[in-house]
């Protein structure tokens, strides 16, 4: 089977073409094309909603006919007729994001699967995080591409870590999960993204800061582990970004031996509640595989050092991270969820959903 998927939920406009084998067991990524508007945000430090929103109406049609081209090696577009054989459904995600940026993705995809008359499966962007790990080639515990989606066994411990979200669930199967947690405040993304402007770093915070860390003493400041004793599977970080804040006050001037300690200080911080409270998950519901999503998991600290833990505590819990390029927002991945979660509707009841969540 061949889904397109559609993603816009914040700034990116992405389409992807992805074949599912019959058997569950393969998921093969034809093509994956994103583009994003964030470079016109760089004076704002941040998204601003109607610009995302108006770039995306410009870049959806252009987008979808380039993941069909590649995917396909012709060069049409994909509102003509003769397309209609090339793809079996339609993924669009629904939800959470924003409403003027979710509505340019779910209203073309309706339009899409009218004209064509293809069925249609609304994704939860979140969920899409997680089957970011089911798509082509996989990353297992040592993070070696080449293992068979197969090698992932449930029930499993999802640590969704993205811009909005900081979530922890549990999966027992394929569309069978449990919300275990989650942050009460900002999510891990955001945190990295409002510090990083603290630090006067460019947007988005995340890679900024794992770039400036890398000169940088994880010891040097001893910023809060939010939460990291509390019983529950919850996330706290807007303290992290007050201790910051704190810090930066009693300082004449922030000068790149001051950013890089501060960005290795808190980016450690992050890190240990994330793995800390994640594998606490995963001793408690005696899982057999840990998943990686988010745009939070591309970076590389995080995974060496979830990975090094793994090793060293013996776990015999497999881990699996997105290959890089999927852990931030892609279609790869809603095309995905789709596959394993293949609920049509009507196109008719298929609606944008700008709160939608795991509960
Ligand atoms: O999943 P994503 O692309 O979009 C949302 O669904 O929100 O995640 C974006 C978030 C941003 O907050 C960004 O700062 C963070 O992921 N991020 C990172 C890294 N790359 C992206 N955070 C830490 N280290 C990174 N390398
Ligand atoms: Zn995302």
């Amino acid at each position: 089977m061949k889904i397109l998927g559609i993603e816009t939920s914040c700034d990116e406009t992405a389409a992807s073409v992805i074949k599912g084998d019959s058997n569950g067991k393969n998921v093969k990524l034809l093509s994956n094309v994103v583009t994003t508007s964030l470079p016109l945000y760089k004076k704002t430090g941040g998204i601003v909603p109607e610009t995302a929103a108006r770039e995306q109406i410009k870049y959806i049609i252009p987008v979808i006919n380039q993941a069909i081209g590649k995917a396909f090696k012709f060069r049409d577009s994909i509102f003509r007729a003769g397309t209609r054989k090339y793809i079996d459904a339609i993924a669009v995600t629904v939800g959470p994001g924003l409403i003027g940026s979710l509505l340019v993705g779910v209203e073309t995809a309706k339009t899409l699967a009218f004209i064509l008359n293809k069925p249609i499966i609304p994704v939860n962007h979140l969920f899409g995080h997680v089957y970011a790990n089911f798509v082509g080639k996989i990353h297992n515990s040592e993070f070696r591409i080449n293992n068979s989606i197969a090698d992932i066994n449930f029930s499993a411990v999802a640590l969704v870590v993205s811009g909005g979200h900081t979530d922890l669930i549990l999966m027992r199967n394929h569309g069978d999960i449990k919300w275990l947690g989650g942050t009460r405040d900002d999510a891990a993304g955001e945190a990295f993204d409002k510090i990083g402007r603290l630090l006067k770093l460019p947007y988005p915070g995340g890679p900024a800061i794992e770039k400036a860390a890398k000169i940088g003493n994880p010891k040097s400041f001893k910023f809060p582990r939010p939460l990291i004793d509390s019983k529950d599977f919850d996330f706290s970080f807007s303290g992290l970004k007050t201790a910051v804040f704190r810090e930066i006050k009693t300082m004449k001037e922030l000068d790149n031996e001051k950013v890089a300690n501060i960005s290795a200080s808190v980016q450690q911080a992050i890190i240990d509640v994330l793995i800390f409270k994640t594998l606490k998950a995963a001793k408690k519901y005696k899982v057999k595989s840990i998943l990686l999503g988010g745009g939070v998991t591309a970076n590389q600290k995080l995974r060496n050092e979830f990975k090094w833990k793994m090793e060293n505590g013996k776990w015999k819990i497999k881990l699996f991270a997105p290959q890089k390029f999927l852990c931030t927002d892609n279609a790869a991945m809603i095309a995905t969820a789709a596959f394993f979660n293949y609920k049509p509707l009507p196109w008719q009841k298929i609606t944008v959903n700008p709160d939608l969540y795991f509960i």
